[in-house]
């Protein structure tokens, strides 16, 4: 039981029940430093055992941990070194403190190998509850070794089974000893899980995107379960482990035959019931197709080659021996270009073809880039010959070999292959691949590139009274290319990077100008780092200004490294920073103005709230998930923003929603997956539990925010209007047991709610549920949260009890010397909190 699992448990509620159960275990289960033979130890709650047992068909005795069932075993110490026709073997400590399995002849069999164990006086042994035999000191109750870090075939809920190990089948079913299957973590970077028959690989699962493998077809039902994988950068392993508290028992173990089973106890006919297997038939053996093929166990014959492709021997293949696979009917134009001596052929770039609802061949790289970009990386390299781009993975790339390729009818994703422009023609008949023609947008941006640069000489070369006439037609023939770009700003910004420092600039009494020298009657609101001002530029155009108060206490170049970060963010639902003004010891920030405030005053204004039907509120709840997912994952920088609530939420002519106040936000190196923090800052009733409570802070925290949010634009209520007596229900604790006793309608803004969007809402209202869950690693990514409110994934998993249940509660987690601030100011961010 690592500390780990601790942190994420963070009601008092449930922190004590963890406790007494902690407690429970560590005395009233029975240890000892001995077992012999004919004695068996069980867990507390009976559903394990330890003990010697012989296996069917064989005489042989070996000591083991079963579950339920004695022919359920789901770990064996001595699997290679049996006592042969002996009852008289015993389970003891030696006297180096090792735990040993001895014969009859006091021979040791089997020893857990330790060498800095204590000494035999001060240990015991026990079996957990979770089915780890565990060795311990007496005194301490410290662990010095269990079994669970030495797995035979079996992964059990809350084992940790981290990348440095590994399961190994039994040789055969009455045969313990190490089978020639083994099972493993690979490919760290998007983790997937690997069979191994010896050295060769049997089957993998496909990369993990945060919730399910997805080259694993049916992992929607997996999924359920509660597999998670956490990355530790200290140890640079990667950990796997499931929970199935909602699911009873389930064990998953790998067969003799090489098959991962899942087991799932069925409590009714009290007996195992086989509840899935990565076995369904022959594409699921590793590059069952060979390289360049594609196996559809629909199919007749079950492989084929890609489209482009031939096999590359049509006997062996015609026998149905794939394993050679298939090659290039035409050169790349990428390869023919560097081979002079084709140079006449024709001169179309090559493009992709996309093949949708497949597992992603093997050995992909991983980088960082955005959609569009991902495409392009891949044309511009002649060695990459297919790319992806998956939810919550990003983009991957295959160089040479697309090897292990299947195709589902349902599930997987999508996968562009390249191929050489004139195949365009052969699969337009009637072949199910889509094309898509990558060529133009490249070709395009190449084409400014060298326009810019051939501009630049010449404009540099050129005497100084043309300069600016040059730059002039720089910036036009730019604008017309990329129309989206309308800030002169912008387009010096891409020519350096120093310039864009500068002209992010701007200066003190331009500002004071244009918001009236700060007049109260321009100010807009009061934001948590200081008051925002409405101003008008010179050229009319206007611009929010928001002026930091002195004691924010971030220095200037932190503040100035931050603007530029923050000024290259650009998405269509996060506001433009437009500069910044340090003179005179102020710090400002220029955002564009939105001409419709923020959300807060539509969505909790009796007189406004009509204004925002259903359908406007769906789009602006995704439209906030979208520019969430670009901040967590799809900016290259990790960017957490801490701070979302409804009067961050602006709006712009059209009523779409832009992020705004990234005052707060964290940027993350690539590596990091959370941090800590001394200053916890943020709004009460938007801050994750963890954070709240730790300051401990992850995109998971922002998801948290998110459906507090998405709960109250539904709802129309404020979460601080509940915040009225001590033991009231917070608008989270409302939602919920309205939620549990179905009466959703009562929960949902009588102003839009209608009849015929009243699946989505409910699907809105469950993704808000989950969002807020108690334990951080329960709640989805933004990226799954998109996907879940357009529909992609289907099955919803049910949503645990939230934070917050109640008024009470969340005053008890949060410092109580802060309590009168709390009450005062629920609406305003609370900037500095100082852990007491
Ligand atoms: C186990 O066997 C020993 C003799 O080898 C005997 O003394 C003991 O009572 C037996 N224990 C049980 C539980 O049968
Ligand atoms: C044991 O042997 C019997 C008879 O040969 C066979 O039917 C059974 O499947 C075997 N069991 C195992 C676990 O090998
Ligand atoms: C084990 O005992 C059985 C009968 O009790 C005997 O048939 C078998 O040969 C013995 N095996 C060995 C390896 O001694
Ligand atoms: C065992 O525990 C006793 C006290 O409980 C301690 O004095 C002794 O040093 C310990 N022995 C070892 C080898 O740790
Ligand atoms: C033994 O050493 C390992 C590392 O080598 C360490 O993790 C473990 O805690 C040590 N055990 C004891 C009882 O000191
Ligand atoms: C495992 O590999 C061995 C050769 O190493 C091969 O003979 C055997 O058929 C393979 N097993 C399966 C199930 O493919
Ligand atoms: C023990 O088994 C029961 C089902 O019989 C299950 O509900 C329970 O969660 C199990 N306990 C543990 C600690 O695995
Ligand atoms: C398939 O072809 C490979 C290579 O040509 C050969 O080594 C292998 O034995 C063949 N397999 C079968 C089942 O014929
Ligand atoms: C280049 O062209 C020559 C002649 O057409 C051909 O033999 C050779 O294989 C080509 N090279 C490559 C790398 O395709
Ligand atoms: C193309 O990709 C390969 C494999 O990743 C890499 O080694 C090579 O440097 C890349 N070439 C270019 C021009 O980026
Ligand atoms: C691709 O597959 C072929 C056929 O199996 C093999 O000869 C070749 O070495 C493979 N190339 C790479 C880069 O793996």
């Amino acid at each position: 039981m690592s500390l780990i699992k601790f942190k994420n448990l963070i009601s008092l509620f449930n922190f004590i029940t963890l406790l007494l159960l902690c407690c429970s275990s560590f005395t009233t289960s029975s240890s000892q430093q001995s077992m012999k033979d004919n004695e068996t130890l069980s867990s507390n709650s009976g559903n394990f055992t330890l003990g010697f047992f012989t296996p069917q068909n064989s005489t042989n005795r070996y000591v083991g941990i079963w579950c339920k069932t004695q022919d359920f075993v789901i770990w064996v110490a001595n699997r290679n070194q049996p006592l042969i026709n002996d009852s008289s073997g015993v389970l003891t400590i030696s006297n180096d403190g090792n735990l040993v399995v001895l014969n009859g002849q006091k021979d040791v069999t089997w020893s857990s190998s330790l060498t800095n164990a204590t000494s035999k006086t001060n240990s015991s042994f026990t079996l957990s509850d979770y089915g780890s035999l565990v060795l311990s000191e007496t005194t301490t109750g410290n662990t010095i070794w269990e079994s669970f870090q030495q797995p035979s075939n079996a992964l059990l809920p809350s084992m940790e089974f981290t990348s440095n190990m590994k399961l190994t089948s039994w040789k055969t079913p009455s045969d313990p000893s190490t089978g020639s299957f083994s099972l493993s973590i690979e490919r760290l970077k998007v983790p997937e899980v690997f069979i191994w028959n010896r050295t060769r690989p049997y089957w993998r699962s496909g990369p993990w995107n945060g919730q399910i493998f997805i080259g694993v077809q049916d992992m929607k039902m997996l999924y359920l379960n509660g597999f998670h994988f956490e990355k530790d950068i200290n140890r640079g392993t990667v950990d796997l482990n499931f929970r199935a508290d909602d699911y009873g028992l389930v064990i998953y173990a790998l067969n003799p035959q090489g098959q991962m089973h899942e087991n799932s106890w069925s409590i009714e006919k009290e007996q195992w019931i086989d509840t899935w297997t990565n076995r369904r038939s022959d594409c699921d053996v590793y590059g069952f197709c060979g390289p360049f093929g594609i196996c559809n166990s629909e199919g007749s014959p079950i492989c084929s080659c890609l489209e482009g492709f031939e096999q590359r021997n049509q006997q062996e293949w015609n026998q149905k021996n794939w394993t050679n696979g298939c090659v290039r009917k035409e050169l790349l134009q990428c390869e023919n270009a560097k081979n002079q001596s084709k140079s006449s052929q024709r001169n179309e770039a090559d493009s992709f073809l996309k093949l949708s609802n497949v597992k992603v061949p093997d050995f992909a790289e991983l980088s960082s880039n955005e959609q569009d970009e991902c495409k392009n990386q891949c044309l511009m390299n002649c060695s990459c010959t297919a790319y992806s781009y998956a939810t919550d993975i990003g983009c991957m790339s295959w160089n040479g070999n697309l090897t292990d390729i299947q195709q589902f009818q349902t599930g997987g994703t999508d996968l562009y292959i390249r191929v050489p422009y004139v195949e365009l023609d052969i699969s337009d008949k009637g072949h199910k691949g889509t094309i898509t023609i990558a060529v133009s947008f490249s070709i395009v941006s190449i084409g400014i590139i060298v326009i810019v640069i051939v501009a630049y000489f010449i404009w540099i070369k050129d005497s100084k009274s043309e300069r600016k006439k040059k730059l002039h037609t720089i910036f036009r023939f730019h604008k017309i290319e990329k129309p989206e770009e309308h800030t002169s700003d912008n387009v010096n910004g891409e020519l350096s990077q120093a310039k864009l420092q500068e002209l992010l600039l701007f200066n003190f009494e331009k500002l004071a100008t244009a918001t009236n020298n700060f007049h109260s009657s321009n100010k807009l609101g009061q934001g948590g780092f200081g008051p925002v001002y409405k101003g008008i530029l010179q050229d009319g155009k206007e611009i929010a200004v928001k002026r930091l108060s002195i004691s924010s206490g971030q220095g200037l170049k932190e503040f100035m490294n931050e603007v530029v970060v923050i000024s290259k963010l650009q998405h269509r639902n996060l506001v433009r920073l437009l500069g910044c003004c340090t003179e005179r010891n102020e710090k400002m920030l220029m955002y564009e103005f939105m001409p419709n405030g923020s959300l807060d005053a539509y969505i909790f204004d009796s007189s406004r709230n009509k204004l925002l039907d259903w359908e406007k509120r769906f789009s602006i709840i995704e439209g906030i998930a979208r520019g969430l997912v670009y901040l967590h994952r799809d900016s290259r920088l990790k960017i957490i923003h801490r701070d979302l609530k409804a009067s961050n939420i602006l709006l712009d002519e059209e009523m779409n929603p832009k992020i705004s106040d990234f005052g707060m936000a964290r940027i993350f190196g690539v590596s990091e997956d959370h941090a800590n923090t001394q200053r916890i800052v943020g709004t009460y009733g938007y801050m994750a539990p963890e954070y709240a409570m730790q300051g401990v802070f992850s995109d998971k925290s922002d998801v948290f925010s998110f459906g507090v949010l998405l709960i109250e634009i539904v709802c129309g209520r404020r979460n601080s209007s509940f915040y009225e007596h001590e033991n009231s229900l917070t608008l989270l604790g409302f939602a919920w047991t309205q939620w549990r006793e179905g009466n959703i309608v009562c929960l949902i803004e009588p102003e839009i709610y209608d009849h015929n969007h009243h699946k989505e809402i409910l699907r809105c209202i469950h993704i808000g549920l989950l969002c807020v869950q108690e334990s951080a690693i329960d709640r989805p990514t933004m990226a799954t949260v998109i996907s879940m409110l357009n529909s992609e994934i289907m099955e919803i998993p049910p949503a645990r009890q939230p934070a917050f249940l109640l008024m009470q509660n969340m005053m008890n987690t949060v410092c109580s010397e802060e309590r009168n601030e709390v009450y005062s100011n629920n609406a305003v961010s609370i900037t500095d909190l100082h852990g007491r």
